[in-house]
């Protein structure tokens, strides 16, 4: 155990953290370090790039980049770009794109963009005389955190109110200033943490040397000061929309009507049952969170704010709703999401800077529009499925492709596995007995299944990369 223990790992340099790496985990592997080696960027300066995002950096870790195309939100088309390592994705996300492309397409708004942040402290005084002294207390503050602010109210920005909270019913002494902010086409967290940072430094010393407290009351102890990733005004709806009858022909055996009113239902369960709204909301952020990515915008962020947002009212619930009204059938997602498109990675990340520009360098506002409509179009390509064919028809032939790929069956043996699977239940097992078979009865047969290997992208990749 004590040989994997390291001290200064931060200061080697990346080949020697790597080869300390594959010398005390890796039993000193070749293969394991080629493996490693193999993802390093050829150019230096991207590279370099890349290990700037992070710390102690050995390699780089791949995910596909794809494209949804056909979305045509609030009258504009978009050809979205999504980061994610699950298959059917984003062809759920295109076909869905393509399914309510000659249905008007998605509407989008933004409901509201505010964020907060939080200065949360401990102090042995009554509300009512930090009450007193707040107005005299808030001007001190702006005044001290104005070259943090300065810049952001020129943008149209800023600190747009600060509340004082009293929490000592909860826990002795605890107060709280919930601050709220525009952070316009930023995400914003540098600017709200240092703006926080300063009013906490400020509270301390205005009560400190403020001549109203006691010399109890003097002593103010401020625990920490840090945006709230929960920004349930920071809002988008996305919807969708028409008469029921234009939903036409899904599959066989169920007609527009039916197949509205199982959609409808199958939203419901999800805003009753908290277990199928987990895997519901799972849906959702398949496809927020490929944009999100792929945006270089912070996911984990929005992954927090999202599932908080979703049990807002005490009871986790499904974040998109459903209604048929009048024979209009309509669904829509309301999704809390603190996005940027200026700041932070967005710029930096060569492939984020092409999405936002593949996006028609959009605004914070439009960008959280695409997000929302891209997480909407998932979660109606994933409830269609569940409640036609079921999910593992599409799945099933992305999983056979993959075991496919893993035999590295030559074309002939994908066309003959393809067929022979087409009305049968998929496993490795199978798959492997059938090619095996195969295999033998070509031998047999004295002929040579010389077809190319089939490879994915990834695997042409990995071959062809320089050494
Ligand atoms: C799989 O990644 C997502 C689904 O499970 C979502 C759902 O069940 O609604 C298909």
């Amino acid at each position: 155990m004590q040989d994997k223990i390291v001290k200064g790992f931060s200061k080697l340099n990346k080949q020697e953290k790597l080869d300390w790496l594959i010398d005390h985990f890796f039993e000193q592997s070749k293969d394991a370090a080629l493996d490693f080696e193999g993802f390093w960027h050829t150019n230096q300066e991207l590279q370099s790039i890349l290990d700037g995002f992070s710390e102690n950096t050995v390699s780089n870790f791949f995910m596909p980049f794809g494209i949804a195309p056909n979305f045509l939100i609030n009258g504009k088309v978009y050809a979205v770009p999504m980061v994610i390592e699950e298959s059917s994705v984003v062809a759920a996300a295109s076909s869905a794109a393509k399914f309510w492309l000659n249905r008007g397409g998605f509407k989008a708004e933004v409901l509201s963009t505010i964020k907060l942040g939080q200065v949360h402290f401990f102090w042995k005084g009554r509300m009512d005389k930090l009450k007193a002294v707040f107005d005299e207390l808030k001007e001190v503050m702006n005044r001290e955190a104005a070259h943090f602010t300065a810049n952001m109210e020129k943008r149209g920005g800023g600190v747009l109110d600060i509340k004082l909270l009293d929490f000592t019913n909860q826990e002795e002494h605890y107060y709280q200033l919930l601050v709220s902010f525009e952070t316009c086409d930023s995400m914003g967290a540098n600017f709200i943490n240092s703006v926080l940072e300063s009013y906490g430094q400020t509270l301390e010393r205005f009560v400190a040397e403020h001549e109203g407290f006691t010399k109890e009351e003097r002593e103010l102890e401020v625990l920490m000061a840090i945006l709230s990733n929960y920004t349930p005004e920071c809002l988008v709806r996305a919807s969708v929309s028409c008469p029921v009858e234009q939903l036409g022909f899904i599959c066989d055996g169920i007609d527009a009507a039916s197949f509205a009113d199982r959609f409808y239902k199958a939203v419901r369960v999800a805003q009753i049952d908290p277990y199928r709204a987990t895997t519901h909301n799972k849906g959702i952020m398949n496809g927020v969170d490929a944009v999100v990515l792929a945006t270089a915008n912070d996911f984990r962020a929005i992954e927090s704010s999202c599932h908080a947002y979703a049990a807002k009212d005490g009871q986790y619930r499904s974040l998109s709703s459903c209604t048929i009204e009048d024979g209009i059938f309509t669904f829509w997602v309301d999704l809390p999401l603190a996005l940027g498109t200026v700041g932070g990675l967005t710029k930096l990340h060569p492939l984020a800077k092409r999405s936002l520009e593949l996006l028609g360098h959009p605004s914070a506002a439009e960008l959280m529009q695409v997000v929302a409509a891209t997480g909407l179009a998932q979660n109606f390509a994933a409830v269609r499925s569940l409640i036609t064919t079921g999910i593992q028809q599409g799945h099933m032939k992305m999983h056979l492709k993959n075991i496919l790929i893993h035999l590295k069956a030559n074309e002939l043996e994908v066309e003959q596995a393809v067929q022979f699977f087409e009305d049968k239940v998929v496993s490795f097992s199978g798959v492997r007995d059938f090619i095996e078979g195969f295999r033998k009865k070509k031998a047999e047969e004295g002929e040579k299944g010389e077809g190319r290997r089939v490879k994915g992208k990834f695997t042409e990749r990995l071959s062809s990369r320089p050494n």
